[in-house]
């Protein structure tokens, strides 16, 4: 358990997919299709999330994440999470990551817009390393500075 993991959801725009593919650390995705087989993790995980909100808020993280967690065994193994938005939802940009961050207690790590900037990777990679650590304590070295 010494490389962080990834489980991150993106919708037919890919735009959290793109991000997570330019981080370069390990990820596993949640399905968009309920025919596809449910994704099980067994170890712990940072979730990238996108948010599809209402106006008000409302229906911002999306169902298939939401049934993801009503697995306990993945409520136990989250965290942290990460959560990508359009600044244009004014106070709602980003709100899935509020949302999970309150229902499952782990720290709201960080805020990207669309598939992030260069900016946003290397913010996320370098925070993603040192989160890691602080309840990792084995060597992660050769991943986070490679
Ligand atoms: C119907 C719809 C609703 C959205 N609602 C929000 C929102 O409430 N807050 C926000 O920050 N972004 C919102 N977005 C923007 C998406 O979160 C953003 O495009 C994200 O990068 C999508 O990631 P994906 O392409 O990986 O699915 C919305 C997008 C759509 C299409």
């Amino acid at each position: 358990m010494s490389e962080p993991l990834l489980v991150y959801y993106s919708s037919e725009s890919l735009n959290t997919l793109r991000f997570v593919d330019k981080l370069g650390f390990r990820s596993l995705r949640i399905p968009i299709s309920p025919k596809s087989p449910e994704l099980k993790v067994d170890e712990e995980f940072i979730l990238i999330c996108p948010t599809f909100a209402a106006h008000d808020g409302r229906g911002a993280v999306p169902k298939q994440v939401i049934k993801f967690l009503n697995d306990s065994q993945h409520r136990d193994l989250l965290k942290g999470v990460i959560a990508n938005g359009n600044r244009n939802f004014g106070e709602y940009f980003g709100y899935a990551g509020t949302v999970i961050a309150k229902k499952c207690n782990v720290p709201l790590l960080y805020k990207f817009e669309l598939m992030g900037t260069s900016e946003d990777i290397e913010n996320v990679r370098r925070g993603v390393c040192s989160f890691w650590r602080t309840f990792n304590k084995k060597n992660t070295h050769d991943v986070c500075y490679a």
